[in-house]
């Protein structure tokens, strides 16, 4: 993979990157991450993105020793250096705990956080985002701190591993018999006309995506409330979709085998669909407007 990517204060290209064996991040899974969009070189909700990084980074007791508009900042070069000012993209980043010998507790004080962002070109699945996708349901193995958007993320690496071979796009997590979220995207549902989804809590993570959908219900005047979809109504889902930074509004259609409502993209969907549209791509009159004025 190409391109420039940032690393402890250094812009250099990607195969010149390199870290630590003792890096935390590798040994421990000690650290934390964001997935920023970007769309004609503008960063979407890019405050947003770092008060949940800072959220995290002070959830685990990480010094980043780096403003948020500092990190902003490297955002905006990598966007520059990778050629990102058209077009759709993603910026990662990554904070972990540094280098320092094995021990489960904390390195000594002063131990250099690792700093790493790349960015790289990103393209939305169109054909997902306008007829939806399948899923199915996994139990949530993972810890209880999923608002914390750590680097441990094996219980949604085995989650997804378990959907994709299956033919499908997304596990969507069930504990304590009621759905928390995806393992990389948040879950909303419409029953009776309602839309539901698990309320913030440290059980799943508050997606920037998420955030923005619940404002967009309200200003569309959709009814929503946060509150958990139990097992035992997944029968009575009129609607199913999935949010996330790379997944947008993306129906499921199909849960378990069993098809969602009609087993199409509902009407709150596909209402809530084109109006996140219409926000990713304000301001950016290419490629993405077109798209949302063209549904
Ligand atoms: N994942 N829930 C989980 C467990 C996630 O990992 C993500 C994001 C979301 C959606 O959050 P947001 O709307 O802020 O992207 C919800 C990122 C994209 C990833 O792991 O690649």
């Amino acid at each position: 993979m190409p391109g420039v990517v940032y690393l402890n204060g250094e812009f250099l290209p990607r195969e010149k990157a390199t870290l630590s064996v003792d890096d935390r991040g590798f040994i421990f899974g000690d650290g934390i991450y964001e997935v920023t969009r970007v769309v004609n070189g503008r960063l979407f909700e890019a405050h947003r993105h770092m008060r949940r990084l800072e959220y995290g980074l002070r959830g685990i007791g990480i010094d980043a020793r780096m403003s948020a508009d500092e990190i902003i900042d490297i955002h905006y070069r990598l966007i520059q250096e990778n050629g990102l000012t058209s077009g759709e993209g993603t910026v990662y980043l990554q904070i972990t705990r540094g280098a320092a010998p094995r021990t489960h507790y904390f390195p000594p004080a002063g131990t250099r956080p690792t700093v790493f962002l790349s960015a790289s070109p990103f393209t939305p699945n169109l054909t997902q985002r306008d007829t939806g996708a399948t899923a199915v349901t996994y139990p949530d193995i993972r810890w209880s701190r999923c608002d914390l958007k750590t680097v441990n993320l094996l219980g949604a690496v085995l989650a997804k591993q378990h959907a994709v071979a299956g033919g499908s796009l997304e596990a969507v997590f069930i504990r304590d018999g009621v759905i928390t979220e995806g393992s990389h995207t948040n879950v909303f549902g419409v029953i009776d006309g309602e839309v539901r989804t698990y309320p913030r809590s440290n059980y799943i993570l508050s997606g920037i995506t998420r955030d923005v959908v619940l404002e967009l219900a309200v200003e569309e005047g959709v009814n929503v409330r946060e509150t958990p979809i139990l097992q035992q109504e997944i029968g009575r889902l009129d609607e199913l979709f999935v949010t996330g930074t790379t997944s947008d509004v993306t129906p499921i259609v199909q849960l378990d085998g069993r098809a969602i409502g009609s087993g199409k993209p509902g009407p709150i969907t596909r209402q809530l669909s084109a109006a996140l549209q219409r926000r990713l791509y304000a301001a950016t009159p290419s490629t993405g407007a077109a798209l949302a004025s063209a549904r």
